[in-house]
């Protein structure tokens, strides 16, 4: 059995991982403004190197649950971003997903182009009955992305994730941030 992708849309390539995507990673997941909805992040680069080993260790198995998919573009084979379709009740054949995009390539109808592809997957080879996903109420380009795939909303969850919410001044860098906090470092001087 081989798994359902690497799948080509016009402008992506949803696949695997590989050992050379830790600094594409690195690049999306230590901006604090990729993961000011997230429970997770902005990352260190050991934290990036050890969830890289842990998705290449994962992808040994097959078939298996959890998804999580490398986003390239194309164009200039760079990794923008990560999908994520996780199978959560195999009776019911419920799904949910997820998406995370490097900053410098939102608004471009990345997230929505893979996002179609990753559930047209999910009806399809996978037979999926269900597919949903949640997003913080002021994720607006999240909100969106579902809406322009045709989600519908179905509610709206109280306090249901431990996200946090970042606030970063204007002109604060990331790099004042301490990694895996919300907490920025002591000025040094
Ligand atoms: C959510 C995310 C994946 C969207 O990726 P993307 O590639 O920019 O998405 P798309 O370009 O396909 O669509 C985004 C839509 O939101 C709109 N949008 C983005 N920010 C907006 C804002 N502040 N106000 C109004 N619309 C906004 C865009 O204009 C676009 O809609 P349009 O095509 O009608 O113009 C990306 O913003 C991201 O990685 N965010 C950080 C991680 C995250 O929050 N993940 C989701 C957790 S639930």
């Amino acid at each position: 059995m081989t798994p359902w992708y690497p799948i080509e849309t016009d402008r992506l390539l949803l696949r695997d991982f590989r050992l050379e995507d830790e600094g594409h990673i690195y690049d999306y997941a230590s901006d604090p403004e990729v993961v000011r909805f997230a429970d997770w992040g902005p990352s260190d680069l050991s934290t990036v190197r050890s969830n890289l080993h842990r998705r290449l260790e994962d992808q040994e198995r097959w078939p298996r649950d959890s998804i999580e998919v490398a986003v390239e573009l194309r164009s200039n084979s760079y990794l923008i971003g990560i999908m994520r379709i996780t199978v959560l009740d195999h009776t019911n054949r419920t799904a949910d997903f997820g998406y995370t995009f490097n900053r410098r390539y939102w608004a471009k109808g990345y997230a929505t182009e893979g996002t179609r592809a990753l559930l047209h997957l999910a009806f399809s080879n996978l037979s999926l009955h269900r597919v949903w996903a949640t997003c913080d109420v002021r994720n607006i380009a999240s909100f969106r992305v579902m809406e322009k795939l045709g989600i519908r909303r179905e509610g709206l969850f109280k306090r249901a994730r431990a996200c946090r919410w970042i606030s970063l001044p204007p002109g604060r860098p990331a790099s004042t941030l301490e990694p895996g906090k919300r907490r920025y470092k002591k000025a040094t001087t």
